[in-house]
């Protein structure tokens, strides 16, 4: 595991912006996973700015949603979809053809499922998946309990999630309670996995992911067993005092449990 700890979330957005530009430069038809929350906002806008300014070529990208909420279509200004088309599609002009969303609205949710996970093997796996970490510990909708091998899935979310995203909904009895995630074996074996940490309500289920066990009941946790894994966390969200040099490190042995 790779932590980046940084000043501020000006810099959290500027270097996950680099590390994926970088990446694509490498790769341009990497497939990358793609999440919605407040978190990767910025991380967008500075993927944009720096394909704007013809840093890399987003024409052959593929682009995976991560998430998506039940019974809403993709065209609902509030669905997952509609987001990662606002922030991250129409800004790179990626086609629709190379986008793969995951159907919320889907009679069949099973088949939903399958037929996500079937594009994402087609498509030669995942090359980058760009996390946010949910305050219970979930990535993606990985609601605790959720282990390492659980599959792309429907899941009911917890209380404490839906109050969270009660400020994207006109009321929070108006949050829907199931979603659809791309699953944790998914997320586990794309070959980059980056996870972005911002702000000091983050910084208590960091530590928890960072350095407590590792059990269905912090999914984040599982990121410390896999390869791949780069932490980008702005100092705010940080639980130690940050390293001398904000510099790259590997997370030292006695921070662990
Ligand atoms: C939601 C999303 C997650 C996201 C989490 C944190 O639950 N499904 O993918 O990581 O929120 O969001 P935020 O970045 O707004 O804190």
């Amino acid at each position: 595991m790779r932590l980046r700890i940084v000043d501020d979330y000006e810099a959290l957005s500027a270097l996950a912006a680099q590390l994926v530009a970088d990446l694509v430069r490498v790769k341009p038809e990497a497939t990358i996973v793609a999440p919605t929350g407040e978190t990767p906002q910025g991380f967008y806008a500075a993927l944009a700015r720096l394909h704007s300014q013809g840093a890399f070529d987003a024409s052959r990208l593929r682009v995976f949603q991560l998430d998506e909420y039940v019974g809403v279509a993709p065209n609902d200004p509030r669905s997952f979809s509609s987001w990662i088309q606002r922030t991250l599609l129409d800004p790179l002009g990626v086609d629709d053809t190379r986008a793969v969303r995951l159907r919320g609205d889907a009679a069949d949710l099973v088949a939903a499922c399958r037929d996500y996970d079937e594009a994402l093997r087609a498509a030669g796996g995942n090359d980058i998946v760009v996390l946010g970490l949910g305050r219970d510990g979930h990535l993606g909708f990985n609601e605790p309990p959720a282990d390492a091998t659980a599959p792309t899935r429907v899941v009911q979310l917890s209380a404490e999630t839906r109050a969270t995203l009660a400020r994207y909904w006109e009321r929070q009895d108006t949050v829907p309670s199931q979603a659809l995630t791309c699953g944790m074996t998914n997320i586990l074996a794309a070959r980059n996995k980056l996870l972005l940490v911002s702000g000091e309500h983050k910084r208590e289920i960091l530590r928890r992911v960072m350095t407590g066990p590792v059990t269905p009941e912090t999914p984040g946790a599982y990121l410390r067993e896999s390869a791949g894994v780069t932490v980008i966390a702005d100092v705010a969200a940080w639980p130690w005092p940050h390293p001398p040099s904000v510099a790259e490190t590997t997370i030292p042995p006695h921070w662990r449990a």
